[in-house]
């Protein structure tokens, strides 16, 4: 196994709750009075997608909560093919989506989600980031609600993983090879 160690945390516990606040105005402003399904990628989103959800149940939006499981990385490198390894079960015919992921790198599995729920019949989908990093898009994507951006780093921590690894971590941090 290769050594790794945290170095710098980029995004404090504080610094991203005090960010959702923000974004969720944002998100509740724009969708009031339509009827939402959010849809997290996981595992990547669970985190953000938890404190999303319940900073908008304050804002007065009440979504109904879907998950798919998609995954196109293997350790820090994009494998380039998104795969769904599980499918959601609600009808999504006519609804609003949001659809919610960890960070917009590549932007492979975005294109691929949008383009996955058009064709199950939402009637639009919106996209929702915690992170993105510009630098790194292949496919000319941009979210419509994005956290942070940051520079081309591979980050771990709140739900983002390395091989599985550092999930839990309520921050978000610098992964860099131990030398
Ligand atoms: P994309 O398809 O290349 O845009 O990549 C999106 C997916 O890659 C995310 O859902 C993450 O699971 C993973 N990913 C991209 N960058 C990072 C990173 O810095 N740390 C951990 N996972 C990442
Ligand atoms: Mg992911």
């Amino acid at each position: 196994m290769i050594e790794e160690s945290i170095n710098d945390v980029l995004f404090s516990e504080k610094v991203i709750a005090e960010r959702i606040e923000r974004l969720v105005e944002e998100m509740a402003k724009d969708n009031r009075c339509k009827k939402i399904v959010m849809i997290g990628i996981l595992r990547g989103s669970f985190m953000f997608f938890a404190d999303l959800v319940r900073a908008l149940y304050h804002h007065g939006i009440h979504p109904i909560i879907e998950f798919t499981t998609m995954e196109s990385y293997s350790g820090t490198e994009s494998r380039g093919v998104v795969k769904v390894l599980k499918e959601f079960t609600t009808d999504i015919t006519g609804a609003d989506v949001i659809v919610v992921d960890d960070i917009l790198d590549t932007g492979r599995t975005l294109d691929f989600a949008i383009k996955h729920l058009m064709e199950r019949g939402a009637a639009s989908v919106k996209t929702c980031v915690l992170l993105d990093k510009p630098e790194r898009r292949i496919l000319p994507l941009q979210a419509d609600y994005v956290g942070f951006k940051i520079d081309d780093h591979f980050v771990i921590g709140y739900g983002l993983d390395y091989d599985g690894a550092y999930r839990e971590l309520p921050y978000i941090a610098r992964l860099t090879p131990k030398t």
